[in-house]
């Protein structure tokens, strides 16, 4: 089992990352986004640090320290996928999130839960990728300029400019290089992108095949691109296009050249077994144990047993080669309302160690997650109306009556959480949304009696908020 050690990563990703934050920074990074729910921001946060911990271990030790899995219980819209969310961004780890819900039982119509495996090494390869992309832009840059115009402008033999169909006087220049270079500024100026030319570029049309084998081909167990992936060696076309989309495929066909792709695949297993991390999101769906009436009950079970070797790590085969899961973390998440945490099999109960149960949302939560998170809802609205110069100011006492309202709905009908303040906000901004550009007065102040106006009567009425709020 290989041991990723923090300076092969620094090699292949210059980013800051998460690596770097203590447990109290990645906390308060979560902080800018997710309102309270200390205990699962502090929970995640220690798991993700032991994780660097286990790095900087002698490869004796290293071995046998596992992650410890997550398991996050909260009612709906508290914060629990938004915190995955979140902790995607910060973590330059290899992270997918994905629904319990979508697997099926081995041997059934569906997916099955070693796709995620598969799954995650495909974003751990991406994530290289696109790190060493970054790495060699400037000279592939560089040499798709050289390209393009040795294309325009053929060196040395004048016989070919005669040939070709473009003809300008540039290329009958007797100076060349005074030529290129003119024809280099006004490449790099953009003057030249509608200019048609003809290039050589790598067919990629097989990466068609990888569209359909993705998700269709899995349901029956096979994973064409496993099996196909590399029989179709990529071909290289000519065709004629404009200078401007000519650089884009040129480009991409300069940085996977410039590349070490069989370095990238390598890194990028060692990436995904020590330091991926899998959000399983809705795990109460599959929660229920054979309860002998009907099939969806054995099925469900069925994923569980299906997902305890892969959690306690097993060998998964994907394209690009074996995956140790053993080091992968499993955070699992779930609402509950239905079944309880004690409804899954003993066995997948046993390997989530870490409990943490989130909060319902109160008063002054609400208040704090229309305002303060970066990117919170009213900041969306306001930066959304800003493109038609619309000015959206909100009043405190607009806040505290759109608080008051979320939590009085959350109460007396069903509980969402802060996806209330959704509902709430689209309807009151709806006629201000229509309107647009079309205002008169560029600055809107929504004010209470705005929110009362608007919202008050609905919040009212228990037969319009059923529906509309
Ligand atoms: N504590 C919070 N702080 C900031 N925003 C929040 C918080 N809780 C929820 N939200 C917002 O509410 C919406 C729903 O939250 P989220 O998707 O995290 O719910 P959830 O807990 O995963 O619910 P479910 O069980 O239904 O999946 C998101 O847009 C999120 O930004
Ligand atoms: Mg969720």
């Amino acid at each position: 089992m290989a041991i990723f050690l923090s300076g092969e990563i620094k090699e292949m990703v210059s980013k800051p990352k998460l690596d770097d934050l203590t447990p109290r920074q990645i906390v308060a990074e979560l902080d800018k986004y997710v309102i309270g729910q200390d205990s699962a921001k502090r929970a995640v946060a220690v798991a993700l640090r032991n994780r660097i911990r286990r790095q900087k271990l002698s490869p004796e030790i290293a071995r046998d320290v596992l992650p410890k899995n997550i398991l996050m219980i909260g009612s709906t819209g508290v914060g629990k996928t938004e915190i995955a969310r979140r902790l995607a961004r910060l973590a330059n780890s290899p992270f997918i999130k994905i629904e319990a819900s979508k697997f099926t039982e081995v041997g059934y119509v569906g997916r099955d839960v070693e796709s995620m495996i598969r799954e995650l090494t495909e974003v751990a390869v991406d994530m290289t990728k696109q790190a060493a992309f970054e790495d060699v832009k400037l000279s592939a840059e560089e040499n798709v300029e050289e390209k393009i115009l040795d294309i325009l402008l053929p060196t040395s033999n004048s016989y070919y400019s005669q040939s070709f169909d473009n003809k300008n006087d540039l290329i009958e220049d007797k100076q060349p290089n005074k030529t290129r270079e003119k024809l280099r500024e006004q490449l790099r100026n953009g003057d030249l992108n509608d200019r048609l030319i003809e290039v050589e570029t790598q067919d990629r049309s097989n990466a068609m095949i990888d569209f359909v084998g993705g998700q269709g081909m899995e349901e029956m167990g096979v994973n064409l691109r496993d099996m196909f992936g590399n029989l179709f060696p990529a071909k290289t076309v000519r065709r004629k296009i404009k200078i401007s989309e000519a650089k884009h495929f040129l480009l991409r066909d300069e940085l996977e050249n410039l590349v070490d792709m069989e370095q990238i695949t390598r890194s990028a297993i060692d990436k995904t077994q020590s330091s991926g991390i899998i959000f399983l999101d809705e795990i109460d769906k599959i929660a229920g144990r054979e309860s002998g009436s009907g099939n969806p009950d054995v099925s469900r079970e069925g994923v569980q047993r299906d997902l305890l070797p892969i959690i306690e790590g097993t060998n998964v085969n994907t394209r690009y080669g074996m995956v140790n899961t053993e080091h992968i973390l499993f955070i699992a998440a779930g609402a509950f309302h239905v079944s309880k945490p004690s409804d899954l099999i003993p066995e997948l109960q046993g390997r989530f160690p870490i409990r943490v149960e989130l909060e319902s949302l109160r008063f002054e939560d609400f208040k704090r997650i229309l305002v303060q998170p970066k990117n919170s809802l009213i900041k969306q609205y306001q930066a959304l109306l800003k493109t038609e110069n619309i000015i959206l100011e909100f009043t405190d006492n607009a806040i505290t009556a759109l608080a008051e309202m979320a939590v009085k709905i959350n109460q007396t009908t069903e509980d969402i959480g802060a996806r209330r303040l959704h509902t709430l906000l689209e309807k009151l901004l709806e006629e201000i949304s229509f309107l647009g550009e079309e205002l008169e007065e560029k600055n809107q102040i929504i004010d209470e009696s705005y929110v009362l106006n608007k919202l008050g009567e609905l919040s009212q009425d228990q037969n319009l908020r059923q529906y509309i709020l």
